[in-house]
């Protein structure tokens, strides 16, 4: 069993170190004070979205390493717990939903929208790895327009996934895609890897992208849909205040007509205050929740928040067949085969004949192209 409370805040040290260029295996007390001030920023940013500006800013630069480490101060331990709490409700709802690692090529495939720091994977490897080691090999196809994450996500990563599960494989695509633009001929070239997602996840994007772009939005997820050649679970976890809702409602409801809906919630509170996986002080004086949210240092602290209030829904889609069945059986009966017992094509006899008595050759004859 894994002590997560433990090695959840010192891995989000490293990455808070990493983000600021730190040079030190802590977080010095001048960053510590940089990442007060700037994860205040953020909540507040989240909170009035937009209407105060000259305080808080409307949209987000993630390029900006404040705006990183503010965000991942915030809501980096709320976010990552997030997934675990998913995933036991849909477990709770239908187990059958959940994917199988250990009989599915012994590895899980996770395509991520909005990835940042793609911290949103430790609850699902928390998931699988809770008692005992079900997933060995994760594979993560991360989508976002700030490449400024990149080095971020592999330190959450390194410290934070190898940190806590030790023996598990990480392996990481990082896909540079804006999902307001058309990203298909991207997305394209990463096709191989995204049709075996297992799971999509949707985590805190939507939030940061107006409505008016939906149109293209969905023409991209849709393309990731399409592309699944297998059973693909959809997480989809949103800010539920009503100002950000019209920007994630309207996904919703494009999921809901294309998929089979497992729960949809307008708005929930998830707590995190008890184990296995709490929110709370160290109490050592050194952890980071201490420093961070805690009396340890001068000026005004920010509170330690241990709930989060989200819009989410789970849904599942099944494989597109390439070719639906019944035109497969209409073309077995015009070509007069059926299928055996084992599978195999036999010759289904007529009085008439069959269609290879009548054409012999016609898989050899030249096909008129379609006009
Ligand atoms: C709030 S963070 C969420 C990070 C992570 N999913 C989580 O739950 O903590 C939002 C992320 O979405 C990315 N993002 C915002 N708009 C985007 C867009 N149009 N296309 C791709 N990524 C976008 C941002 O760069 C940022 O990394």
């Amino acid at each position: 069993m894994v002590k997560p409370k433990k090695i959840f805040t010192e891995a989000l040290e490293s990455v808070l170190i990493n983000i600021w260029g730190g040079t030190k295996d802590h977080l010095e007390d001048s960053l510590i004070r940089k990442t007060r001030k700037a994860l205040v920023v953020i909540r507040g940013a989240y909170r009035f979205k937009g209407e105060f500006p000259k305080k808080y800013p409307s949209t987000i630069q993630y390029r900006l390493p404040k705006n990183r480490a503010g965000y991942l101060a915030a809501f980096g331990q709320r976010h990552a717990y997030l997934t675990y709490a998913h995933l036991k409700k849909v477990e709770e709802i239908n187990p059958e939903v959940i994917p199988k690692p250990e009989e599915n090529r012994d590895e899980l495939v996770i395509t991520t929208l909005g990835a940042g720091a793609a911290i949103e994977t430790y609850g699902i490897c928390f998931f699988y790895n809770e008692d005992s080691q079900r997933l060995r090999k994760l594979r993560l196809n991360l989508v976002d327009k700030v490449d400024a994450w990149i080095p971020n996500r592999h330190t959450v990563f390194d410290k934070l996934l190898k940190g806590t599960f030790r023996k598990l494989e990480v392996i990481p695509t990082d896909i540079d895609a804006d999902l307001t633009k058309d990203c298909i001929p991207k997305l394209a070239n990463y096709y191989d890897a995204i049709a075996k997602s297992d799971i999509l996840l949707i985590y805190n994007v939507m939030n940061e992208i107006t409505t008016i772009h939906s149109d293209m939005v969905w023409r991209n997820i849709k393309f990731i849909i399409n592309s699944s050649e297998q059973p693909l679970l959809i997480l989809l976890a949103e800010p539920s205040a009503p100002n950000a809702s019209p920007r994630v409602s309207w996904l919703k409801t494009q999921l809901a007509q294309c998929s089979d809906v497992i729960h949809i919630r307008d708005a929930e509170e998830f707590f995190f205050d008890s184990e296995p996986l709490c929110i709370d002080f160290e109490n050592t004086g050194i952890g980071l929740n201490d420093r961070l949210f805690g009396q340890t240092m001068d000026g005004s602290k920010p509170q330690l928040i241990s709930s989060l209030k989200r819009t989410h829904m789970a849904c599942r889609i099944e494989p597109q067949s390439p070719i639906s069945m019944e035109q497969v059986l209409k073309q077995f009966a015009m070509l007069k085969i059926r299928r055996g017992e084992k599978g195999r094509f036999l010759k289904q006899t007529s009085p008439q004949g069959t269609f290879w008595d009548k054409y012999p050759d016609w898989l050899e004859a030249p096909r008129t192209p379609k006009s």
